[in-house]
């Protein structure tokens, strides 16, 4: 495996995201949601591979995250793991699967790390869903949070704007962070907020915390197909766009439609 950057080539653990924070590595997360890009992703060197609820926008075109369902992310996570040999993969529970009780989360909790062979699961929320994440800890899943713009919340939000930027929920998100990390989750997903409150708590809080639209933090994750500005219409301050596979990937097919049509393609060398 290639590998830009990667100085050990060991499969990632949740103990080896620790000593990264203790060490002042910085971790690089993205997301994935089937084998051929968890391959290209996990060999270009990425620590940790997030099966991220958002494949309900990005892979089903859906407006919000909340549809997507336990079995669908399950087929996601499976077609995921089949391509990664490095990274630690780490499975959104989507909405719905543990809101309602700890046992409930419990149980989809076990399922999608028995049938999906994932490494970790996400979920979003701080002291609402602490006992669930203790339950689920308890089992021996680690458990990754997520606080600050938790999209399966929207319709409470009522928009996609930096949240705690009040001091009443930055203060709030801080006490959750300790909760989280408290429990024994391993990472803390911190997405669009204030940068100095990023800041604050990857100082207060010993487990690494994981940026998106947060500034500088213990490592970053971003959705793998903005990143790779395969979706035009989507260009928050906080994405940088590594390429615009938009227009390659349009320029491509269109050039096989021209050659198609025009009796191009297939020439002399592509028959048998
Ligand atoms: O679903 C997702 O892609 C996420 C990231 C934005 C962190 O949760």
């Amino acid at each position: 495996m290639a590998g830009y950057l990667v100085e050990d080539t060991r499969k990632v653990t949740t103990h080896r995201l620790t000593e990264m924070k203790q060490q002042g590595k910085k971790i690089a997360m993205l997301t994935a949601y089937d084998y051929t890009m968890a391959q290209i992703v996990d060999g270009a060197g990425v620590d940790v591979i997030l099966i991220g609820d958002s494949a309900s926008n990005v892979m089903a075109g859906n407006a919000t995250t909340l549809p997507i369902t336990v079995d669908q992310m399950i087929y996601h996570a499976k077609s995921v793991v089949r391509g990664v040999q490095r990274a630690l993969v780490v499975c959104d529970m989507p909405f719905g699967s543990y809101q309602v009780n700890a046992s409930e989360g419990i149980t989809n909790a076990i399922r999608i790390m028995k049938e999906a062979h994932c490494d970790a699961l996400k979920l979003e929320g701080g002291e609402e869903i602490i006992e669930t994440v203790r339950t689920i800890l308890a089992a021996g899943i680690p458990v990754c949070g997520h606080l600050g713009l938790t999209p399966q919340s929207i319709n409470k939000f009522g928009t996609y704007a930096v949240r705690a930027r009040e001091e009443a929920e930055a203060e709030k998100l801080v006490h959750d962070a300790h909760l989280l990390a408290e429990a024994g989750c391993f990472a803390i997903v911190l997405e669009k907020i204030p940068a100095a409150l990023t800041e604050r708590v990857c100082r207060e809080v010993e487990i690494p915390i994981i940026g998106i639209g947060g500034g500088p933090a213990d490592g970053q994750v971003l959705v793998l197909h903005d990143m790779l500005g395969m979706n035009k219409g989507f260009s928050p301050k906080f994405l940088r766009r590594y390429a615009d596979l938009n227009t390659i990937m349009t320029d491509a097919i269109g050039q096989y439609v021209s050659d198609v049509k025009s009796g191009d393609f297939p020439n002399e060398q592509e028959k048998y």
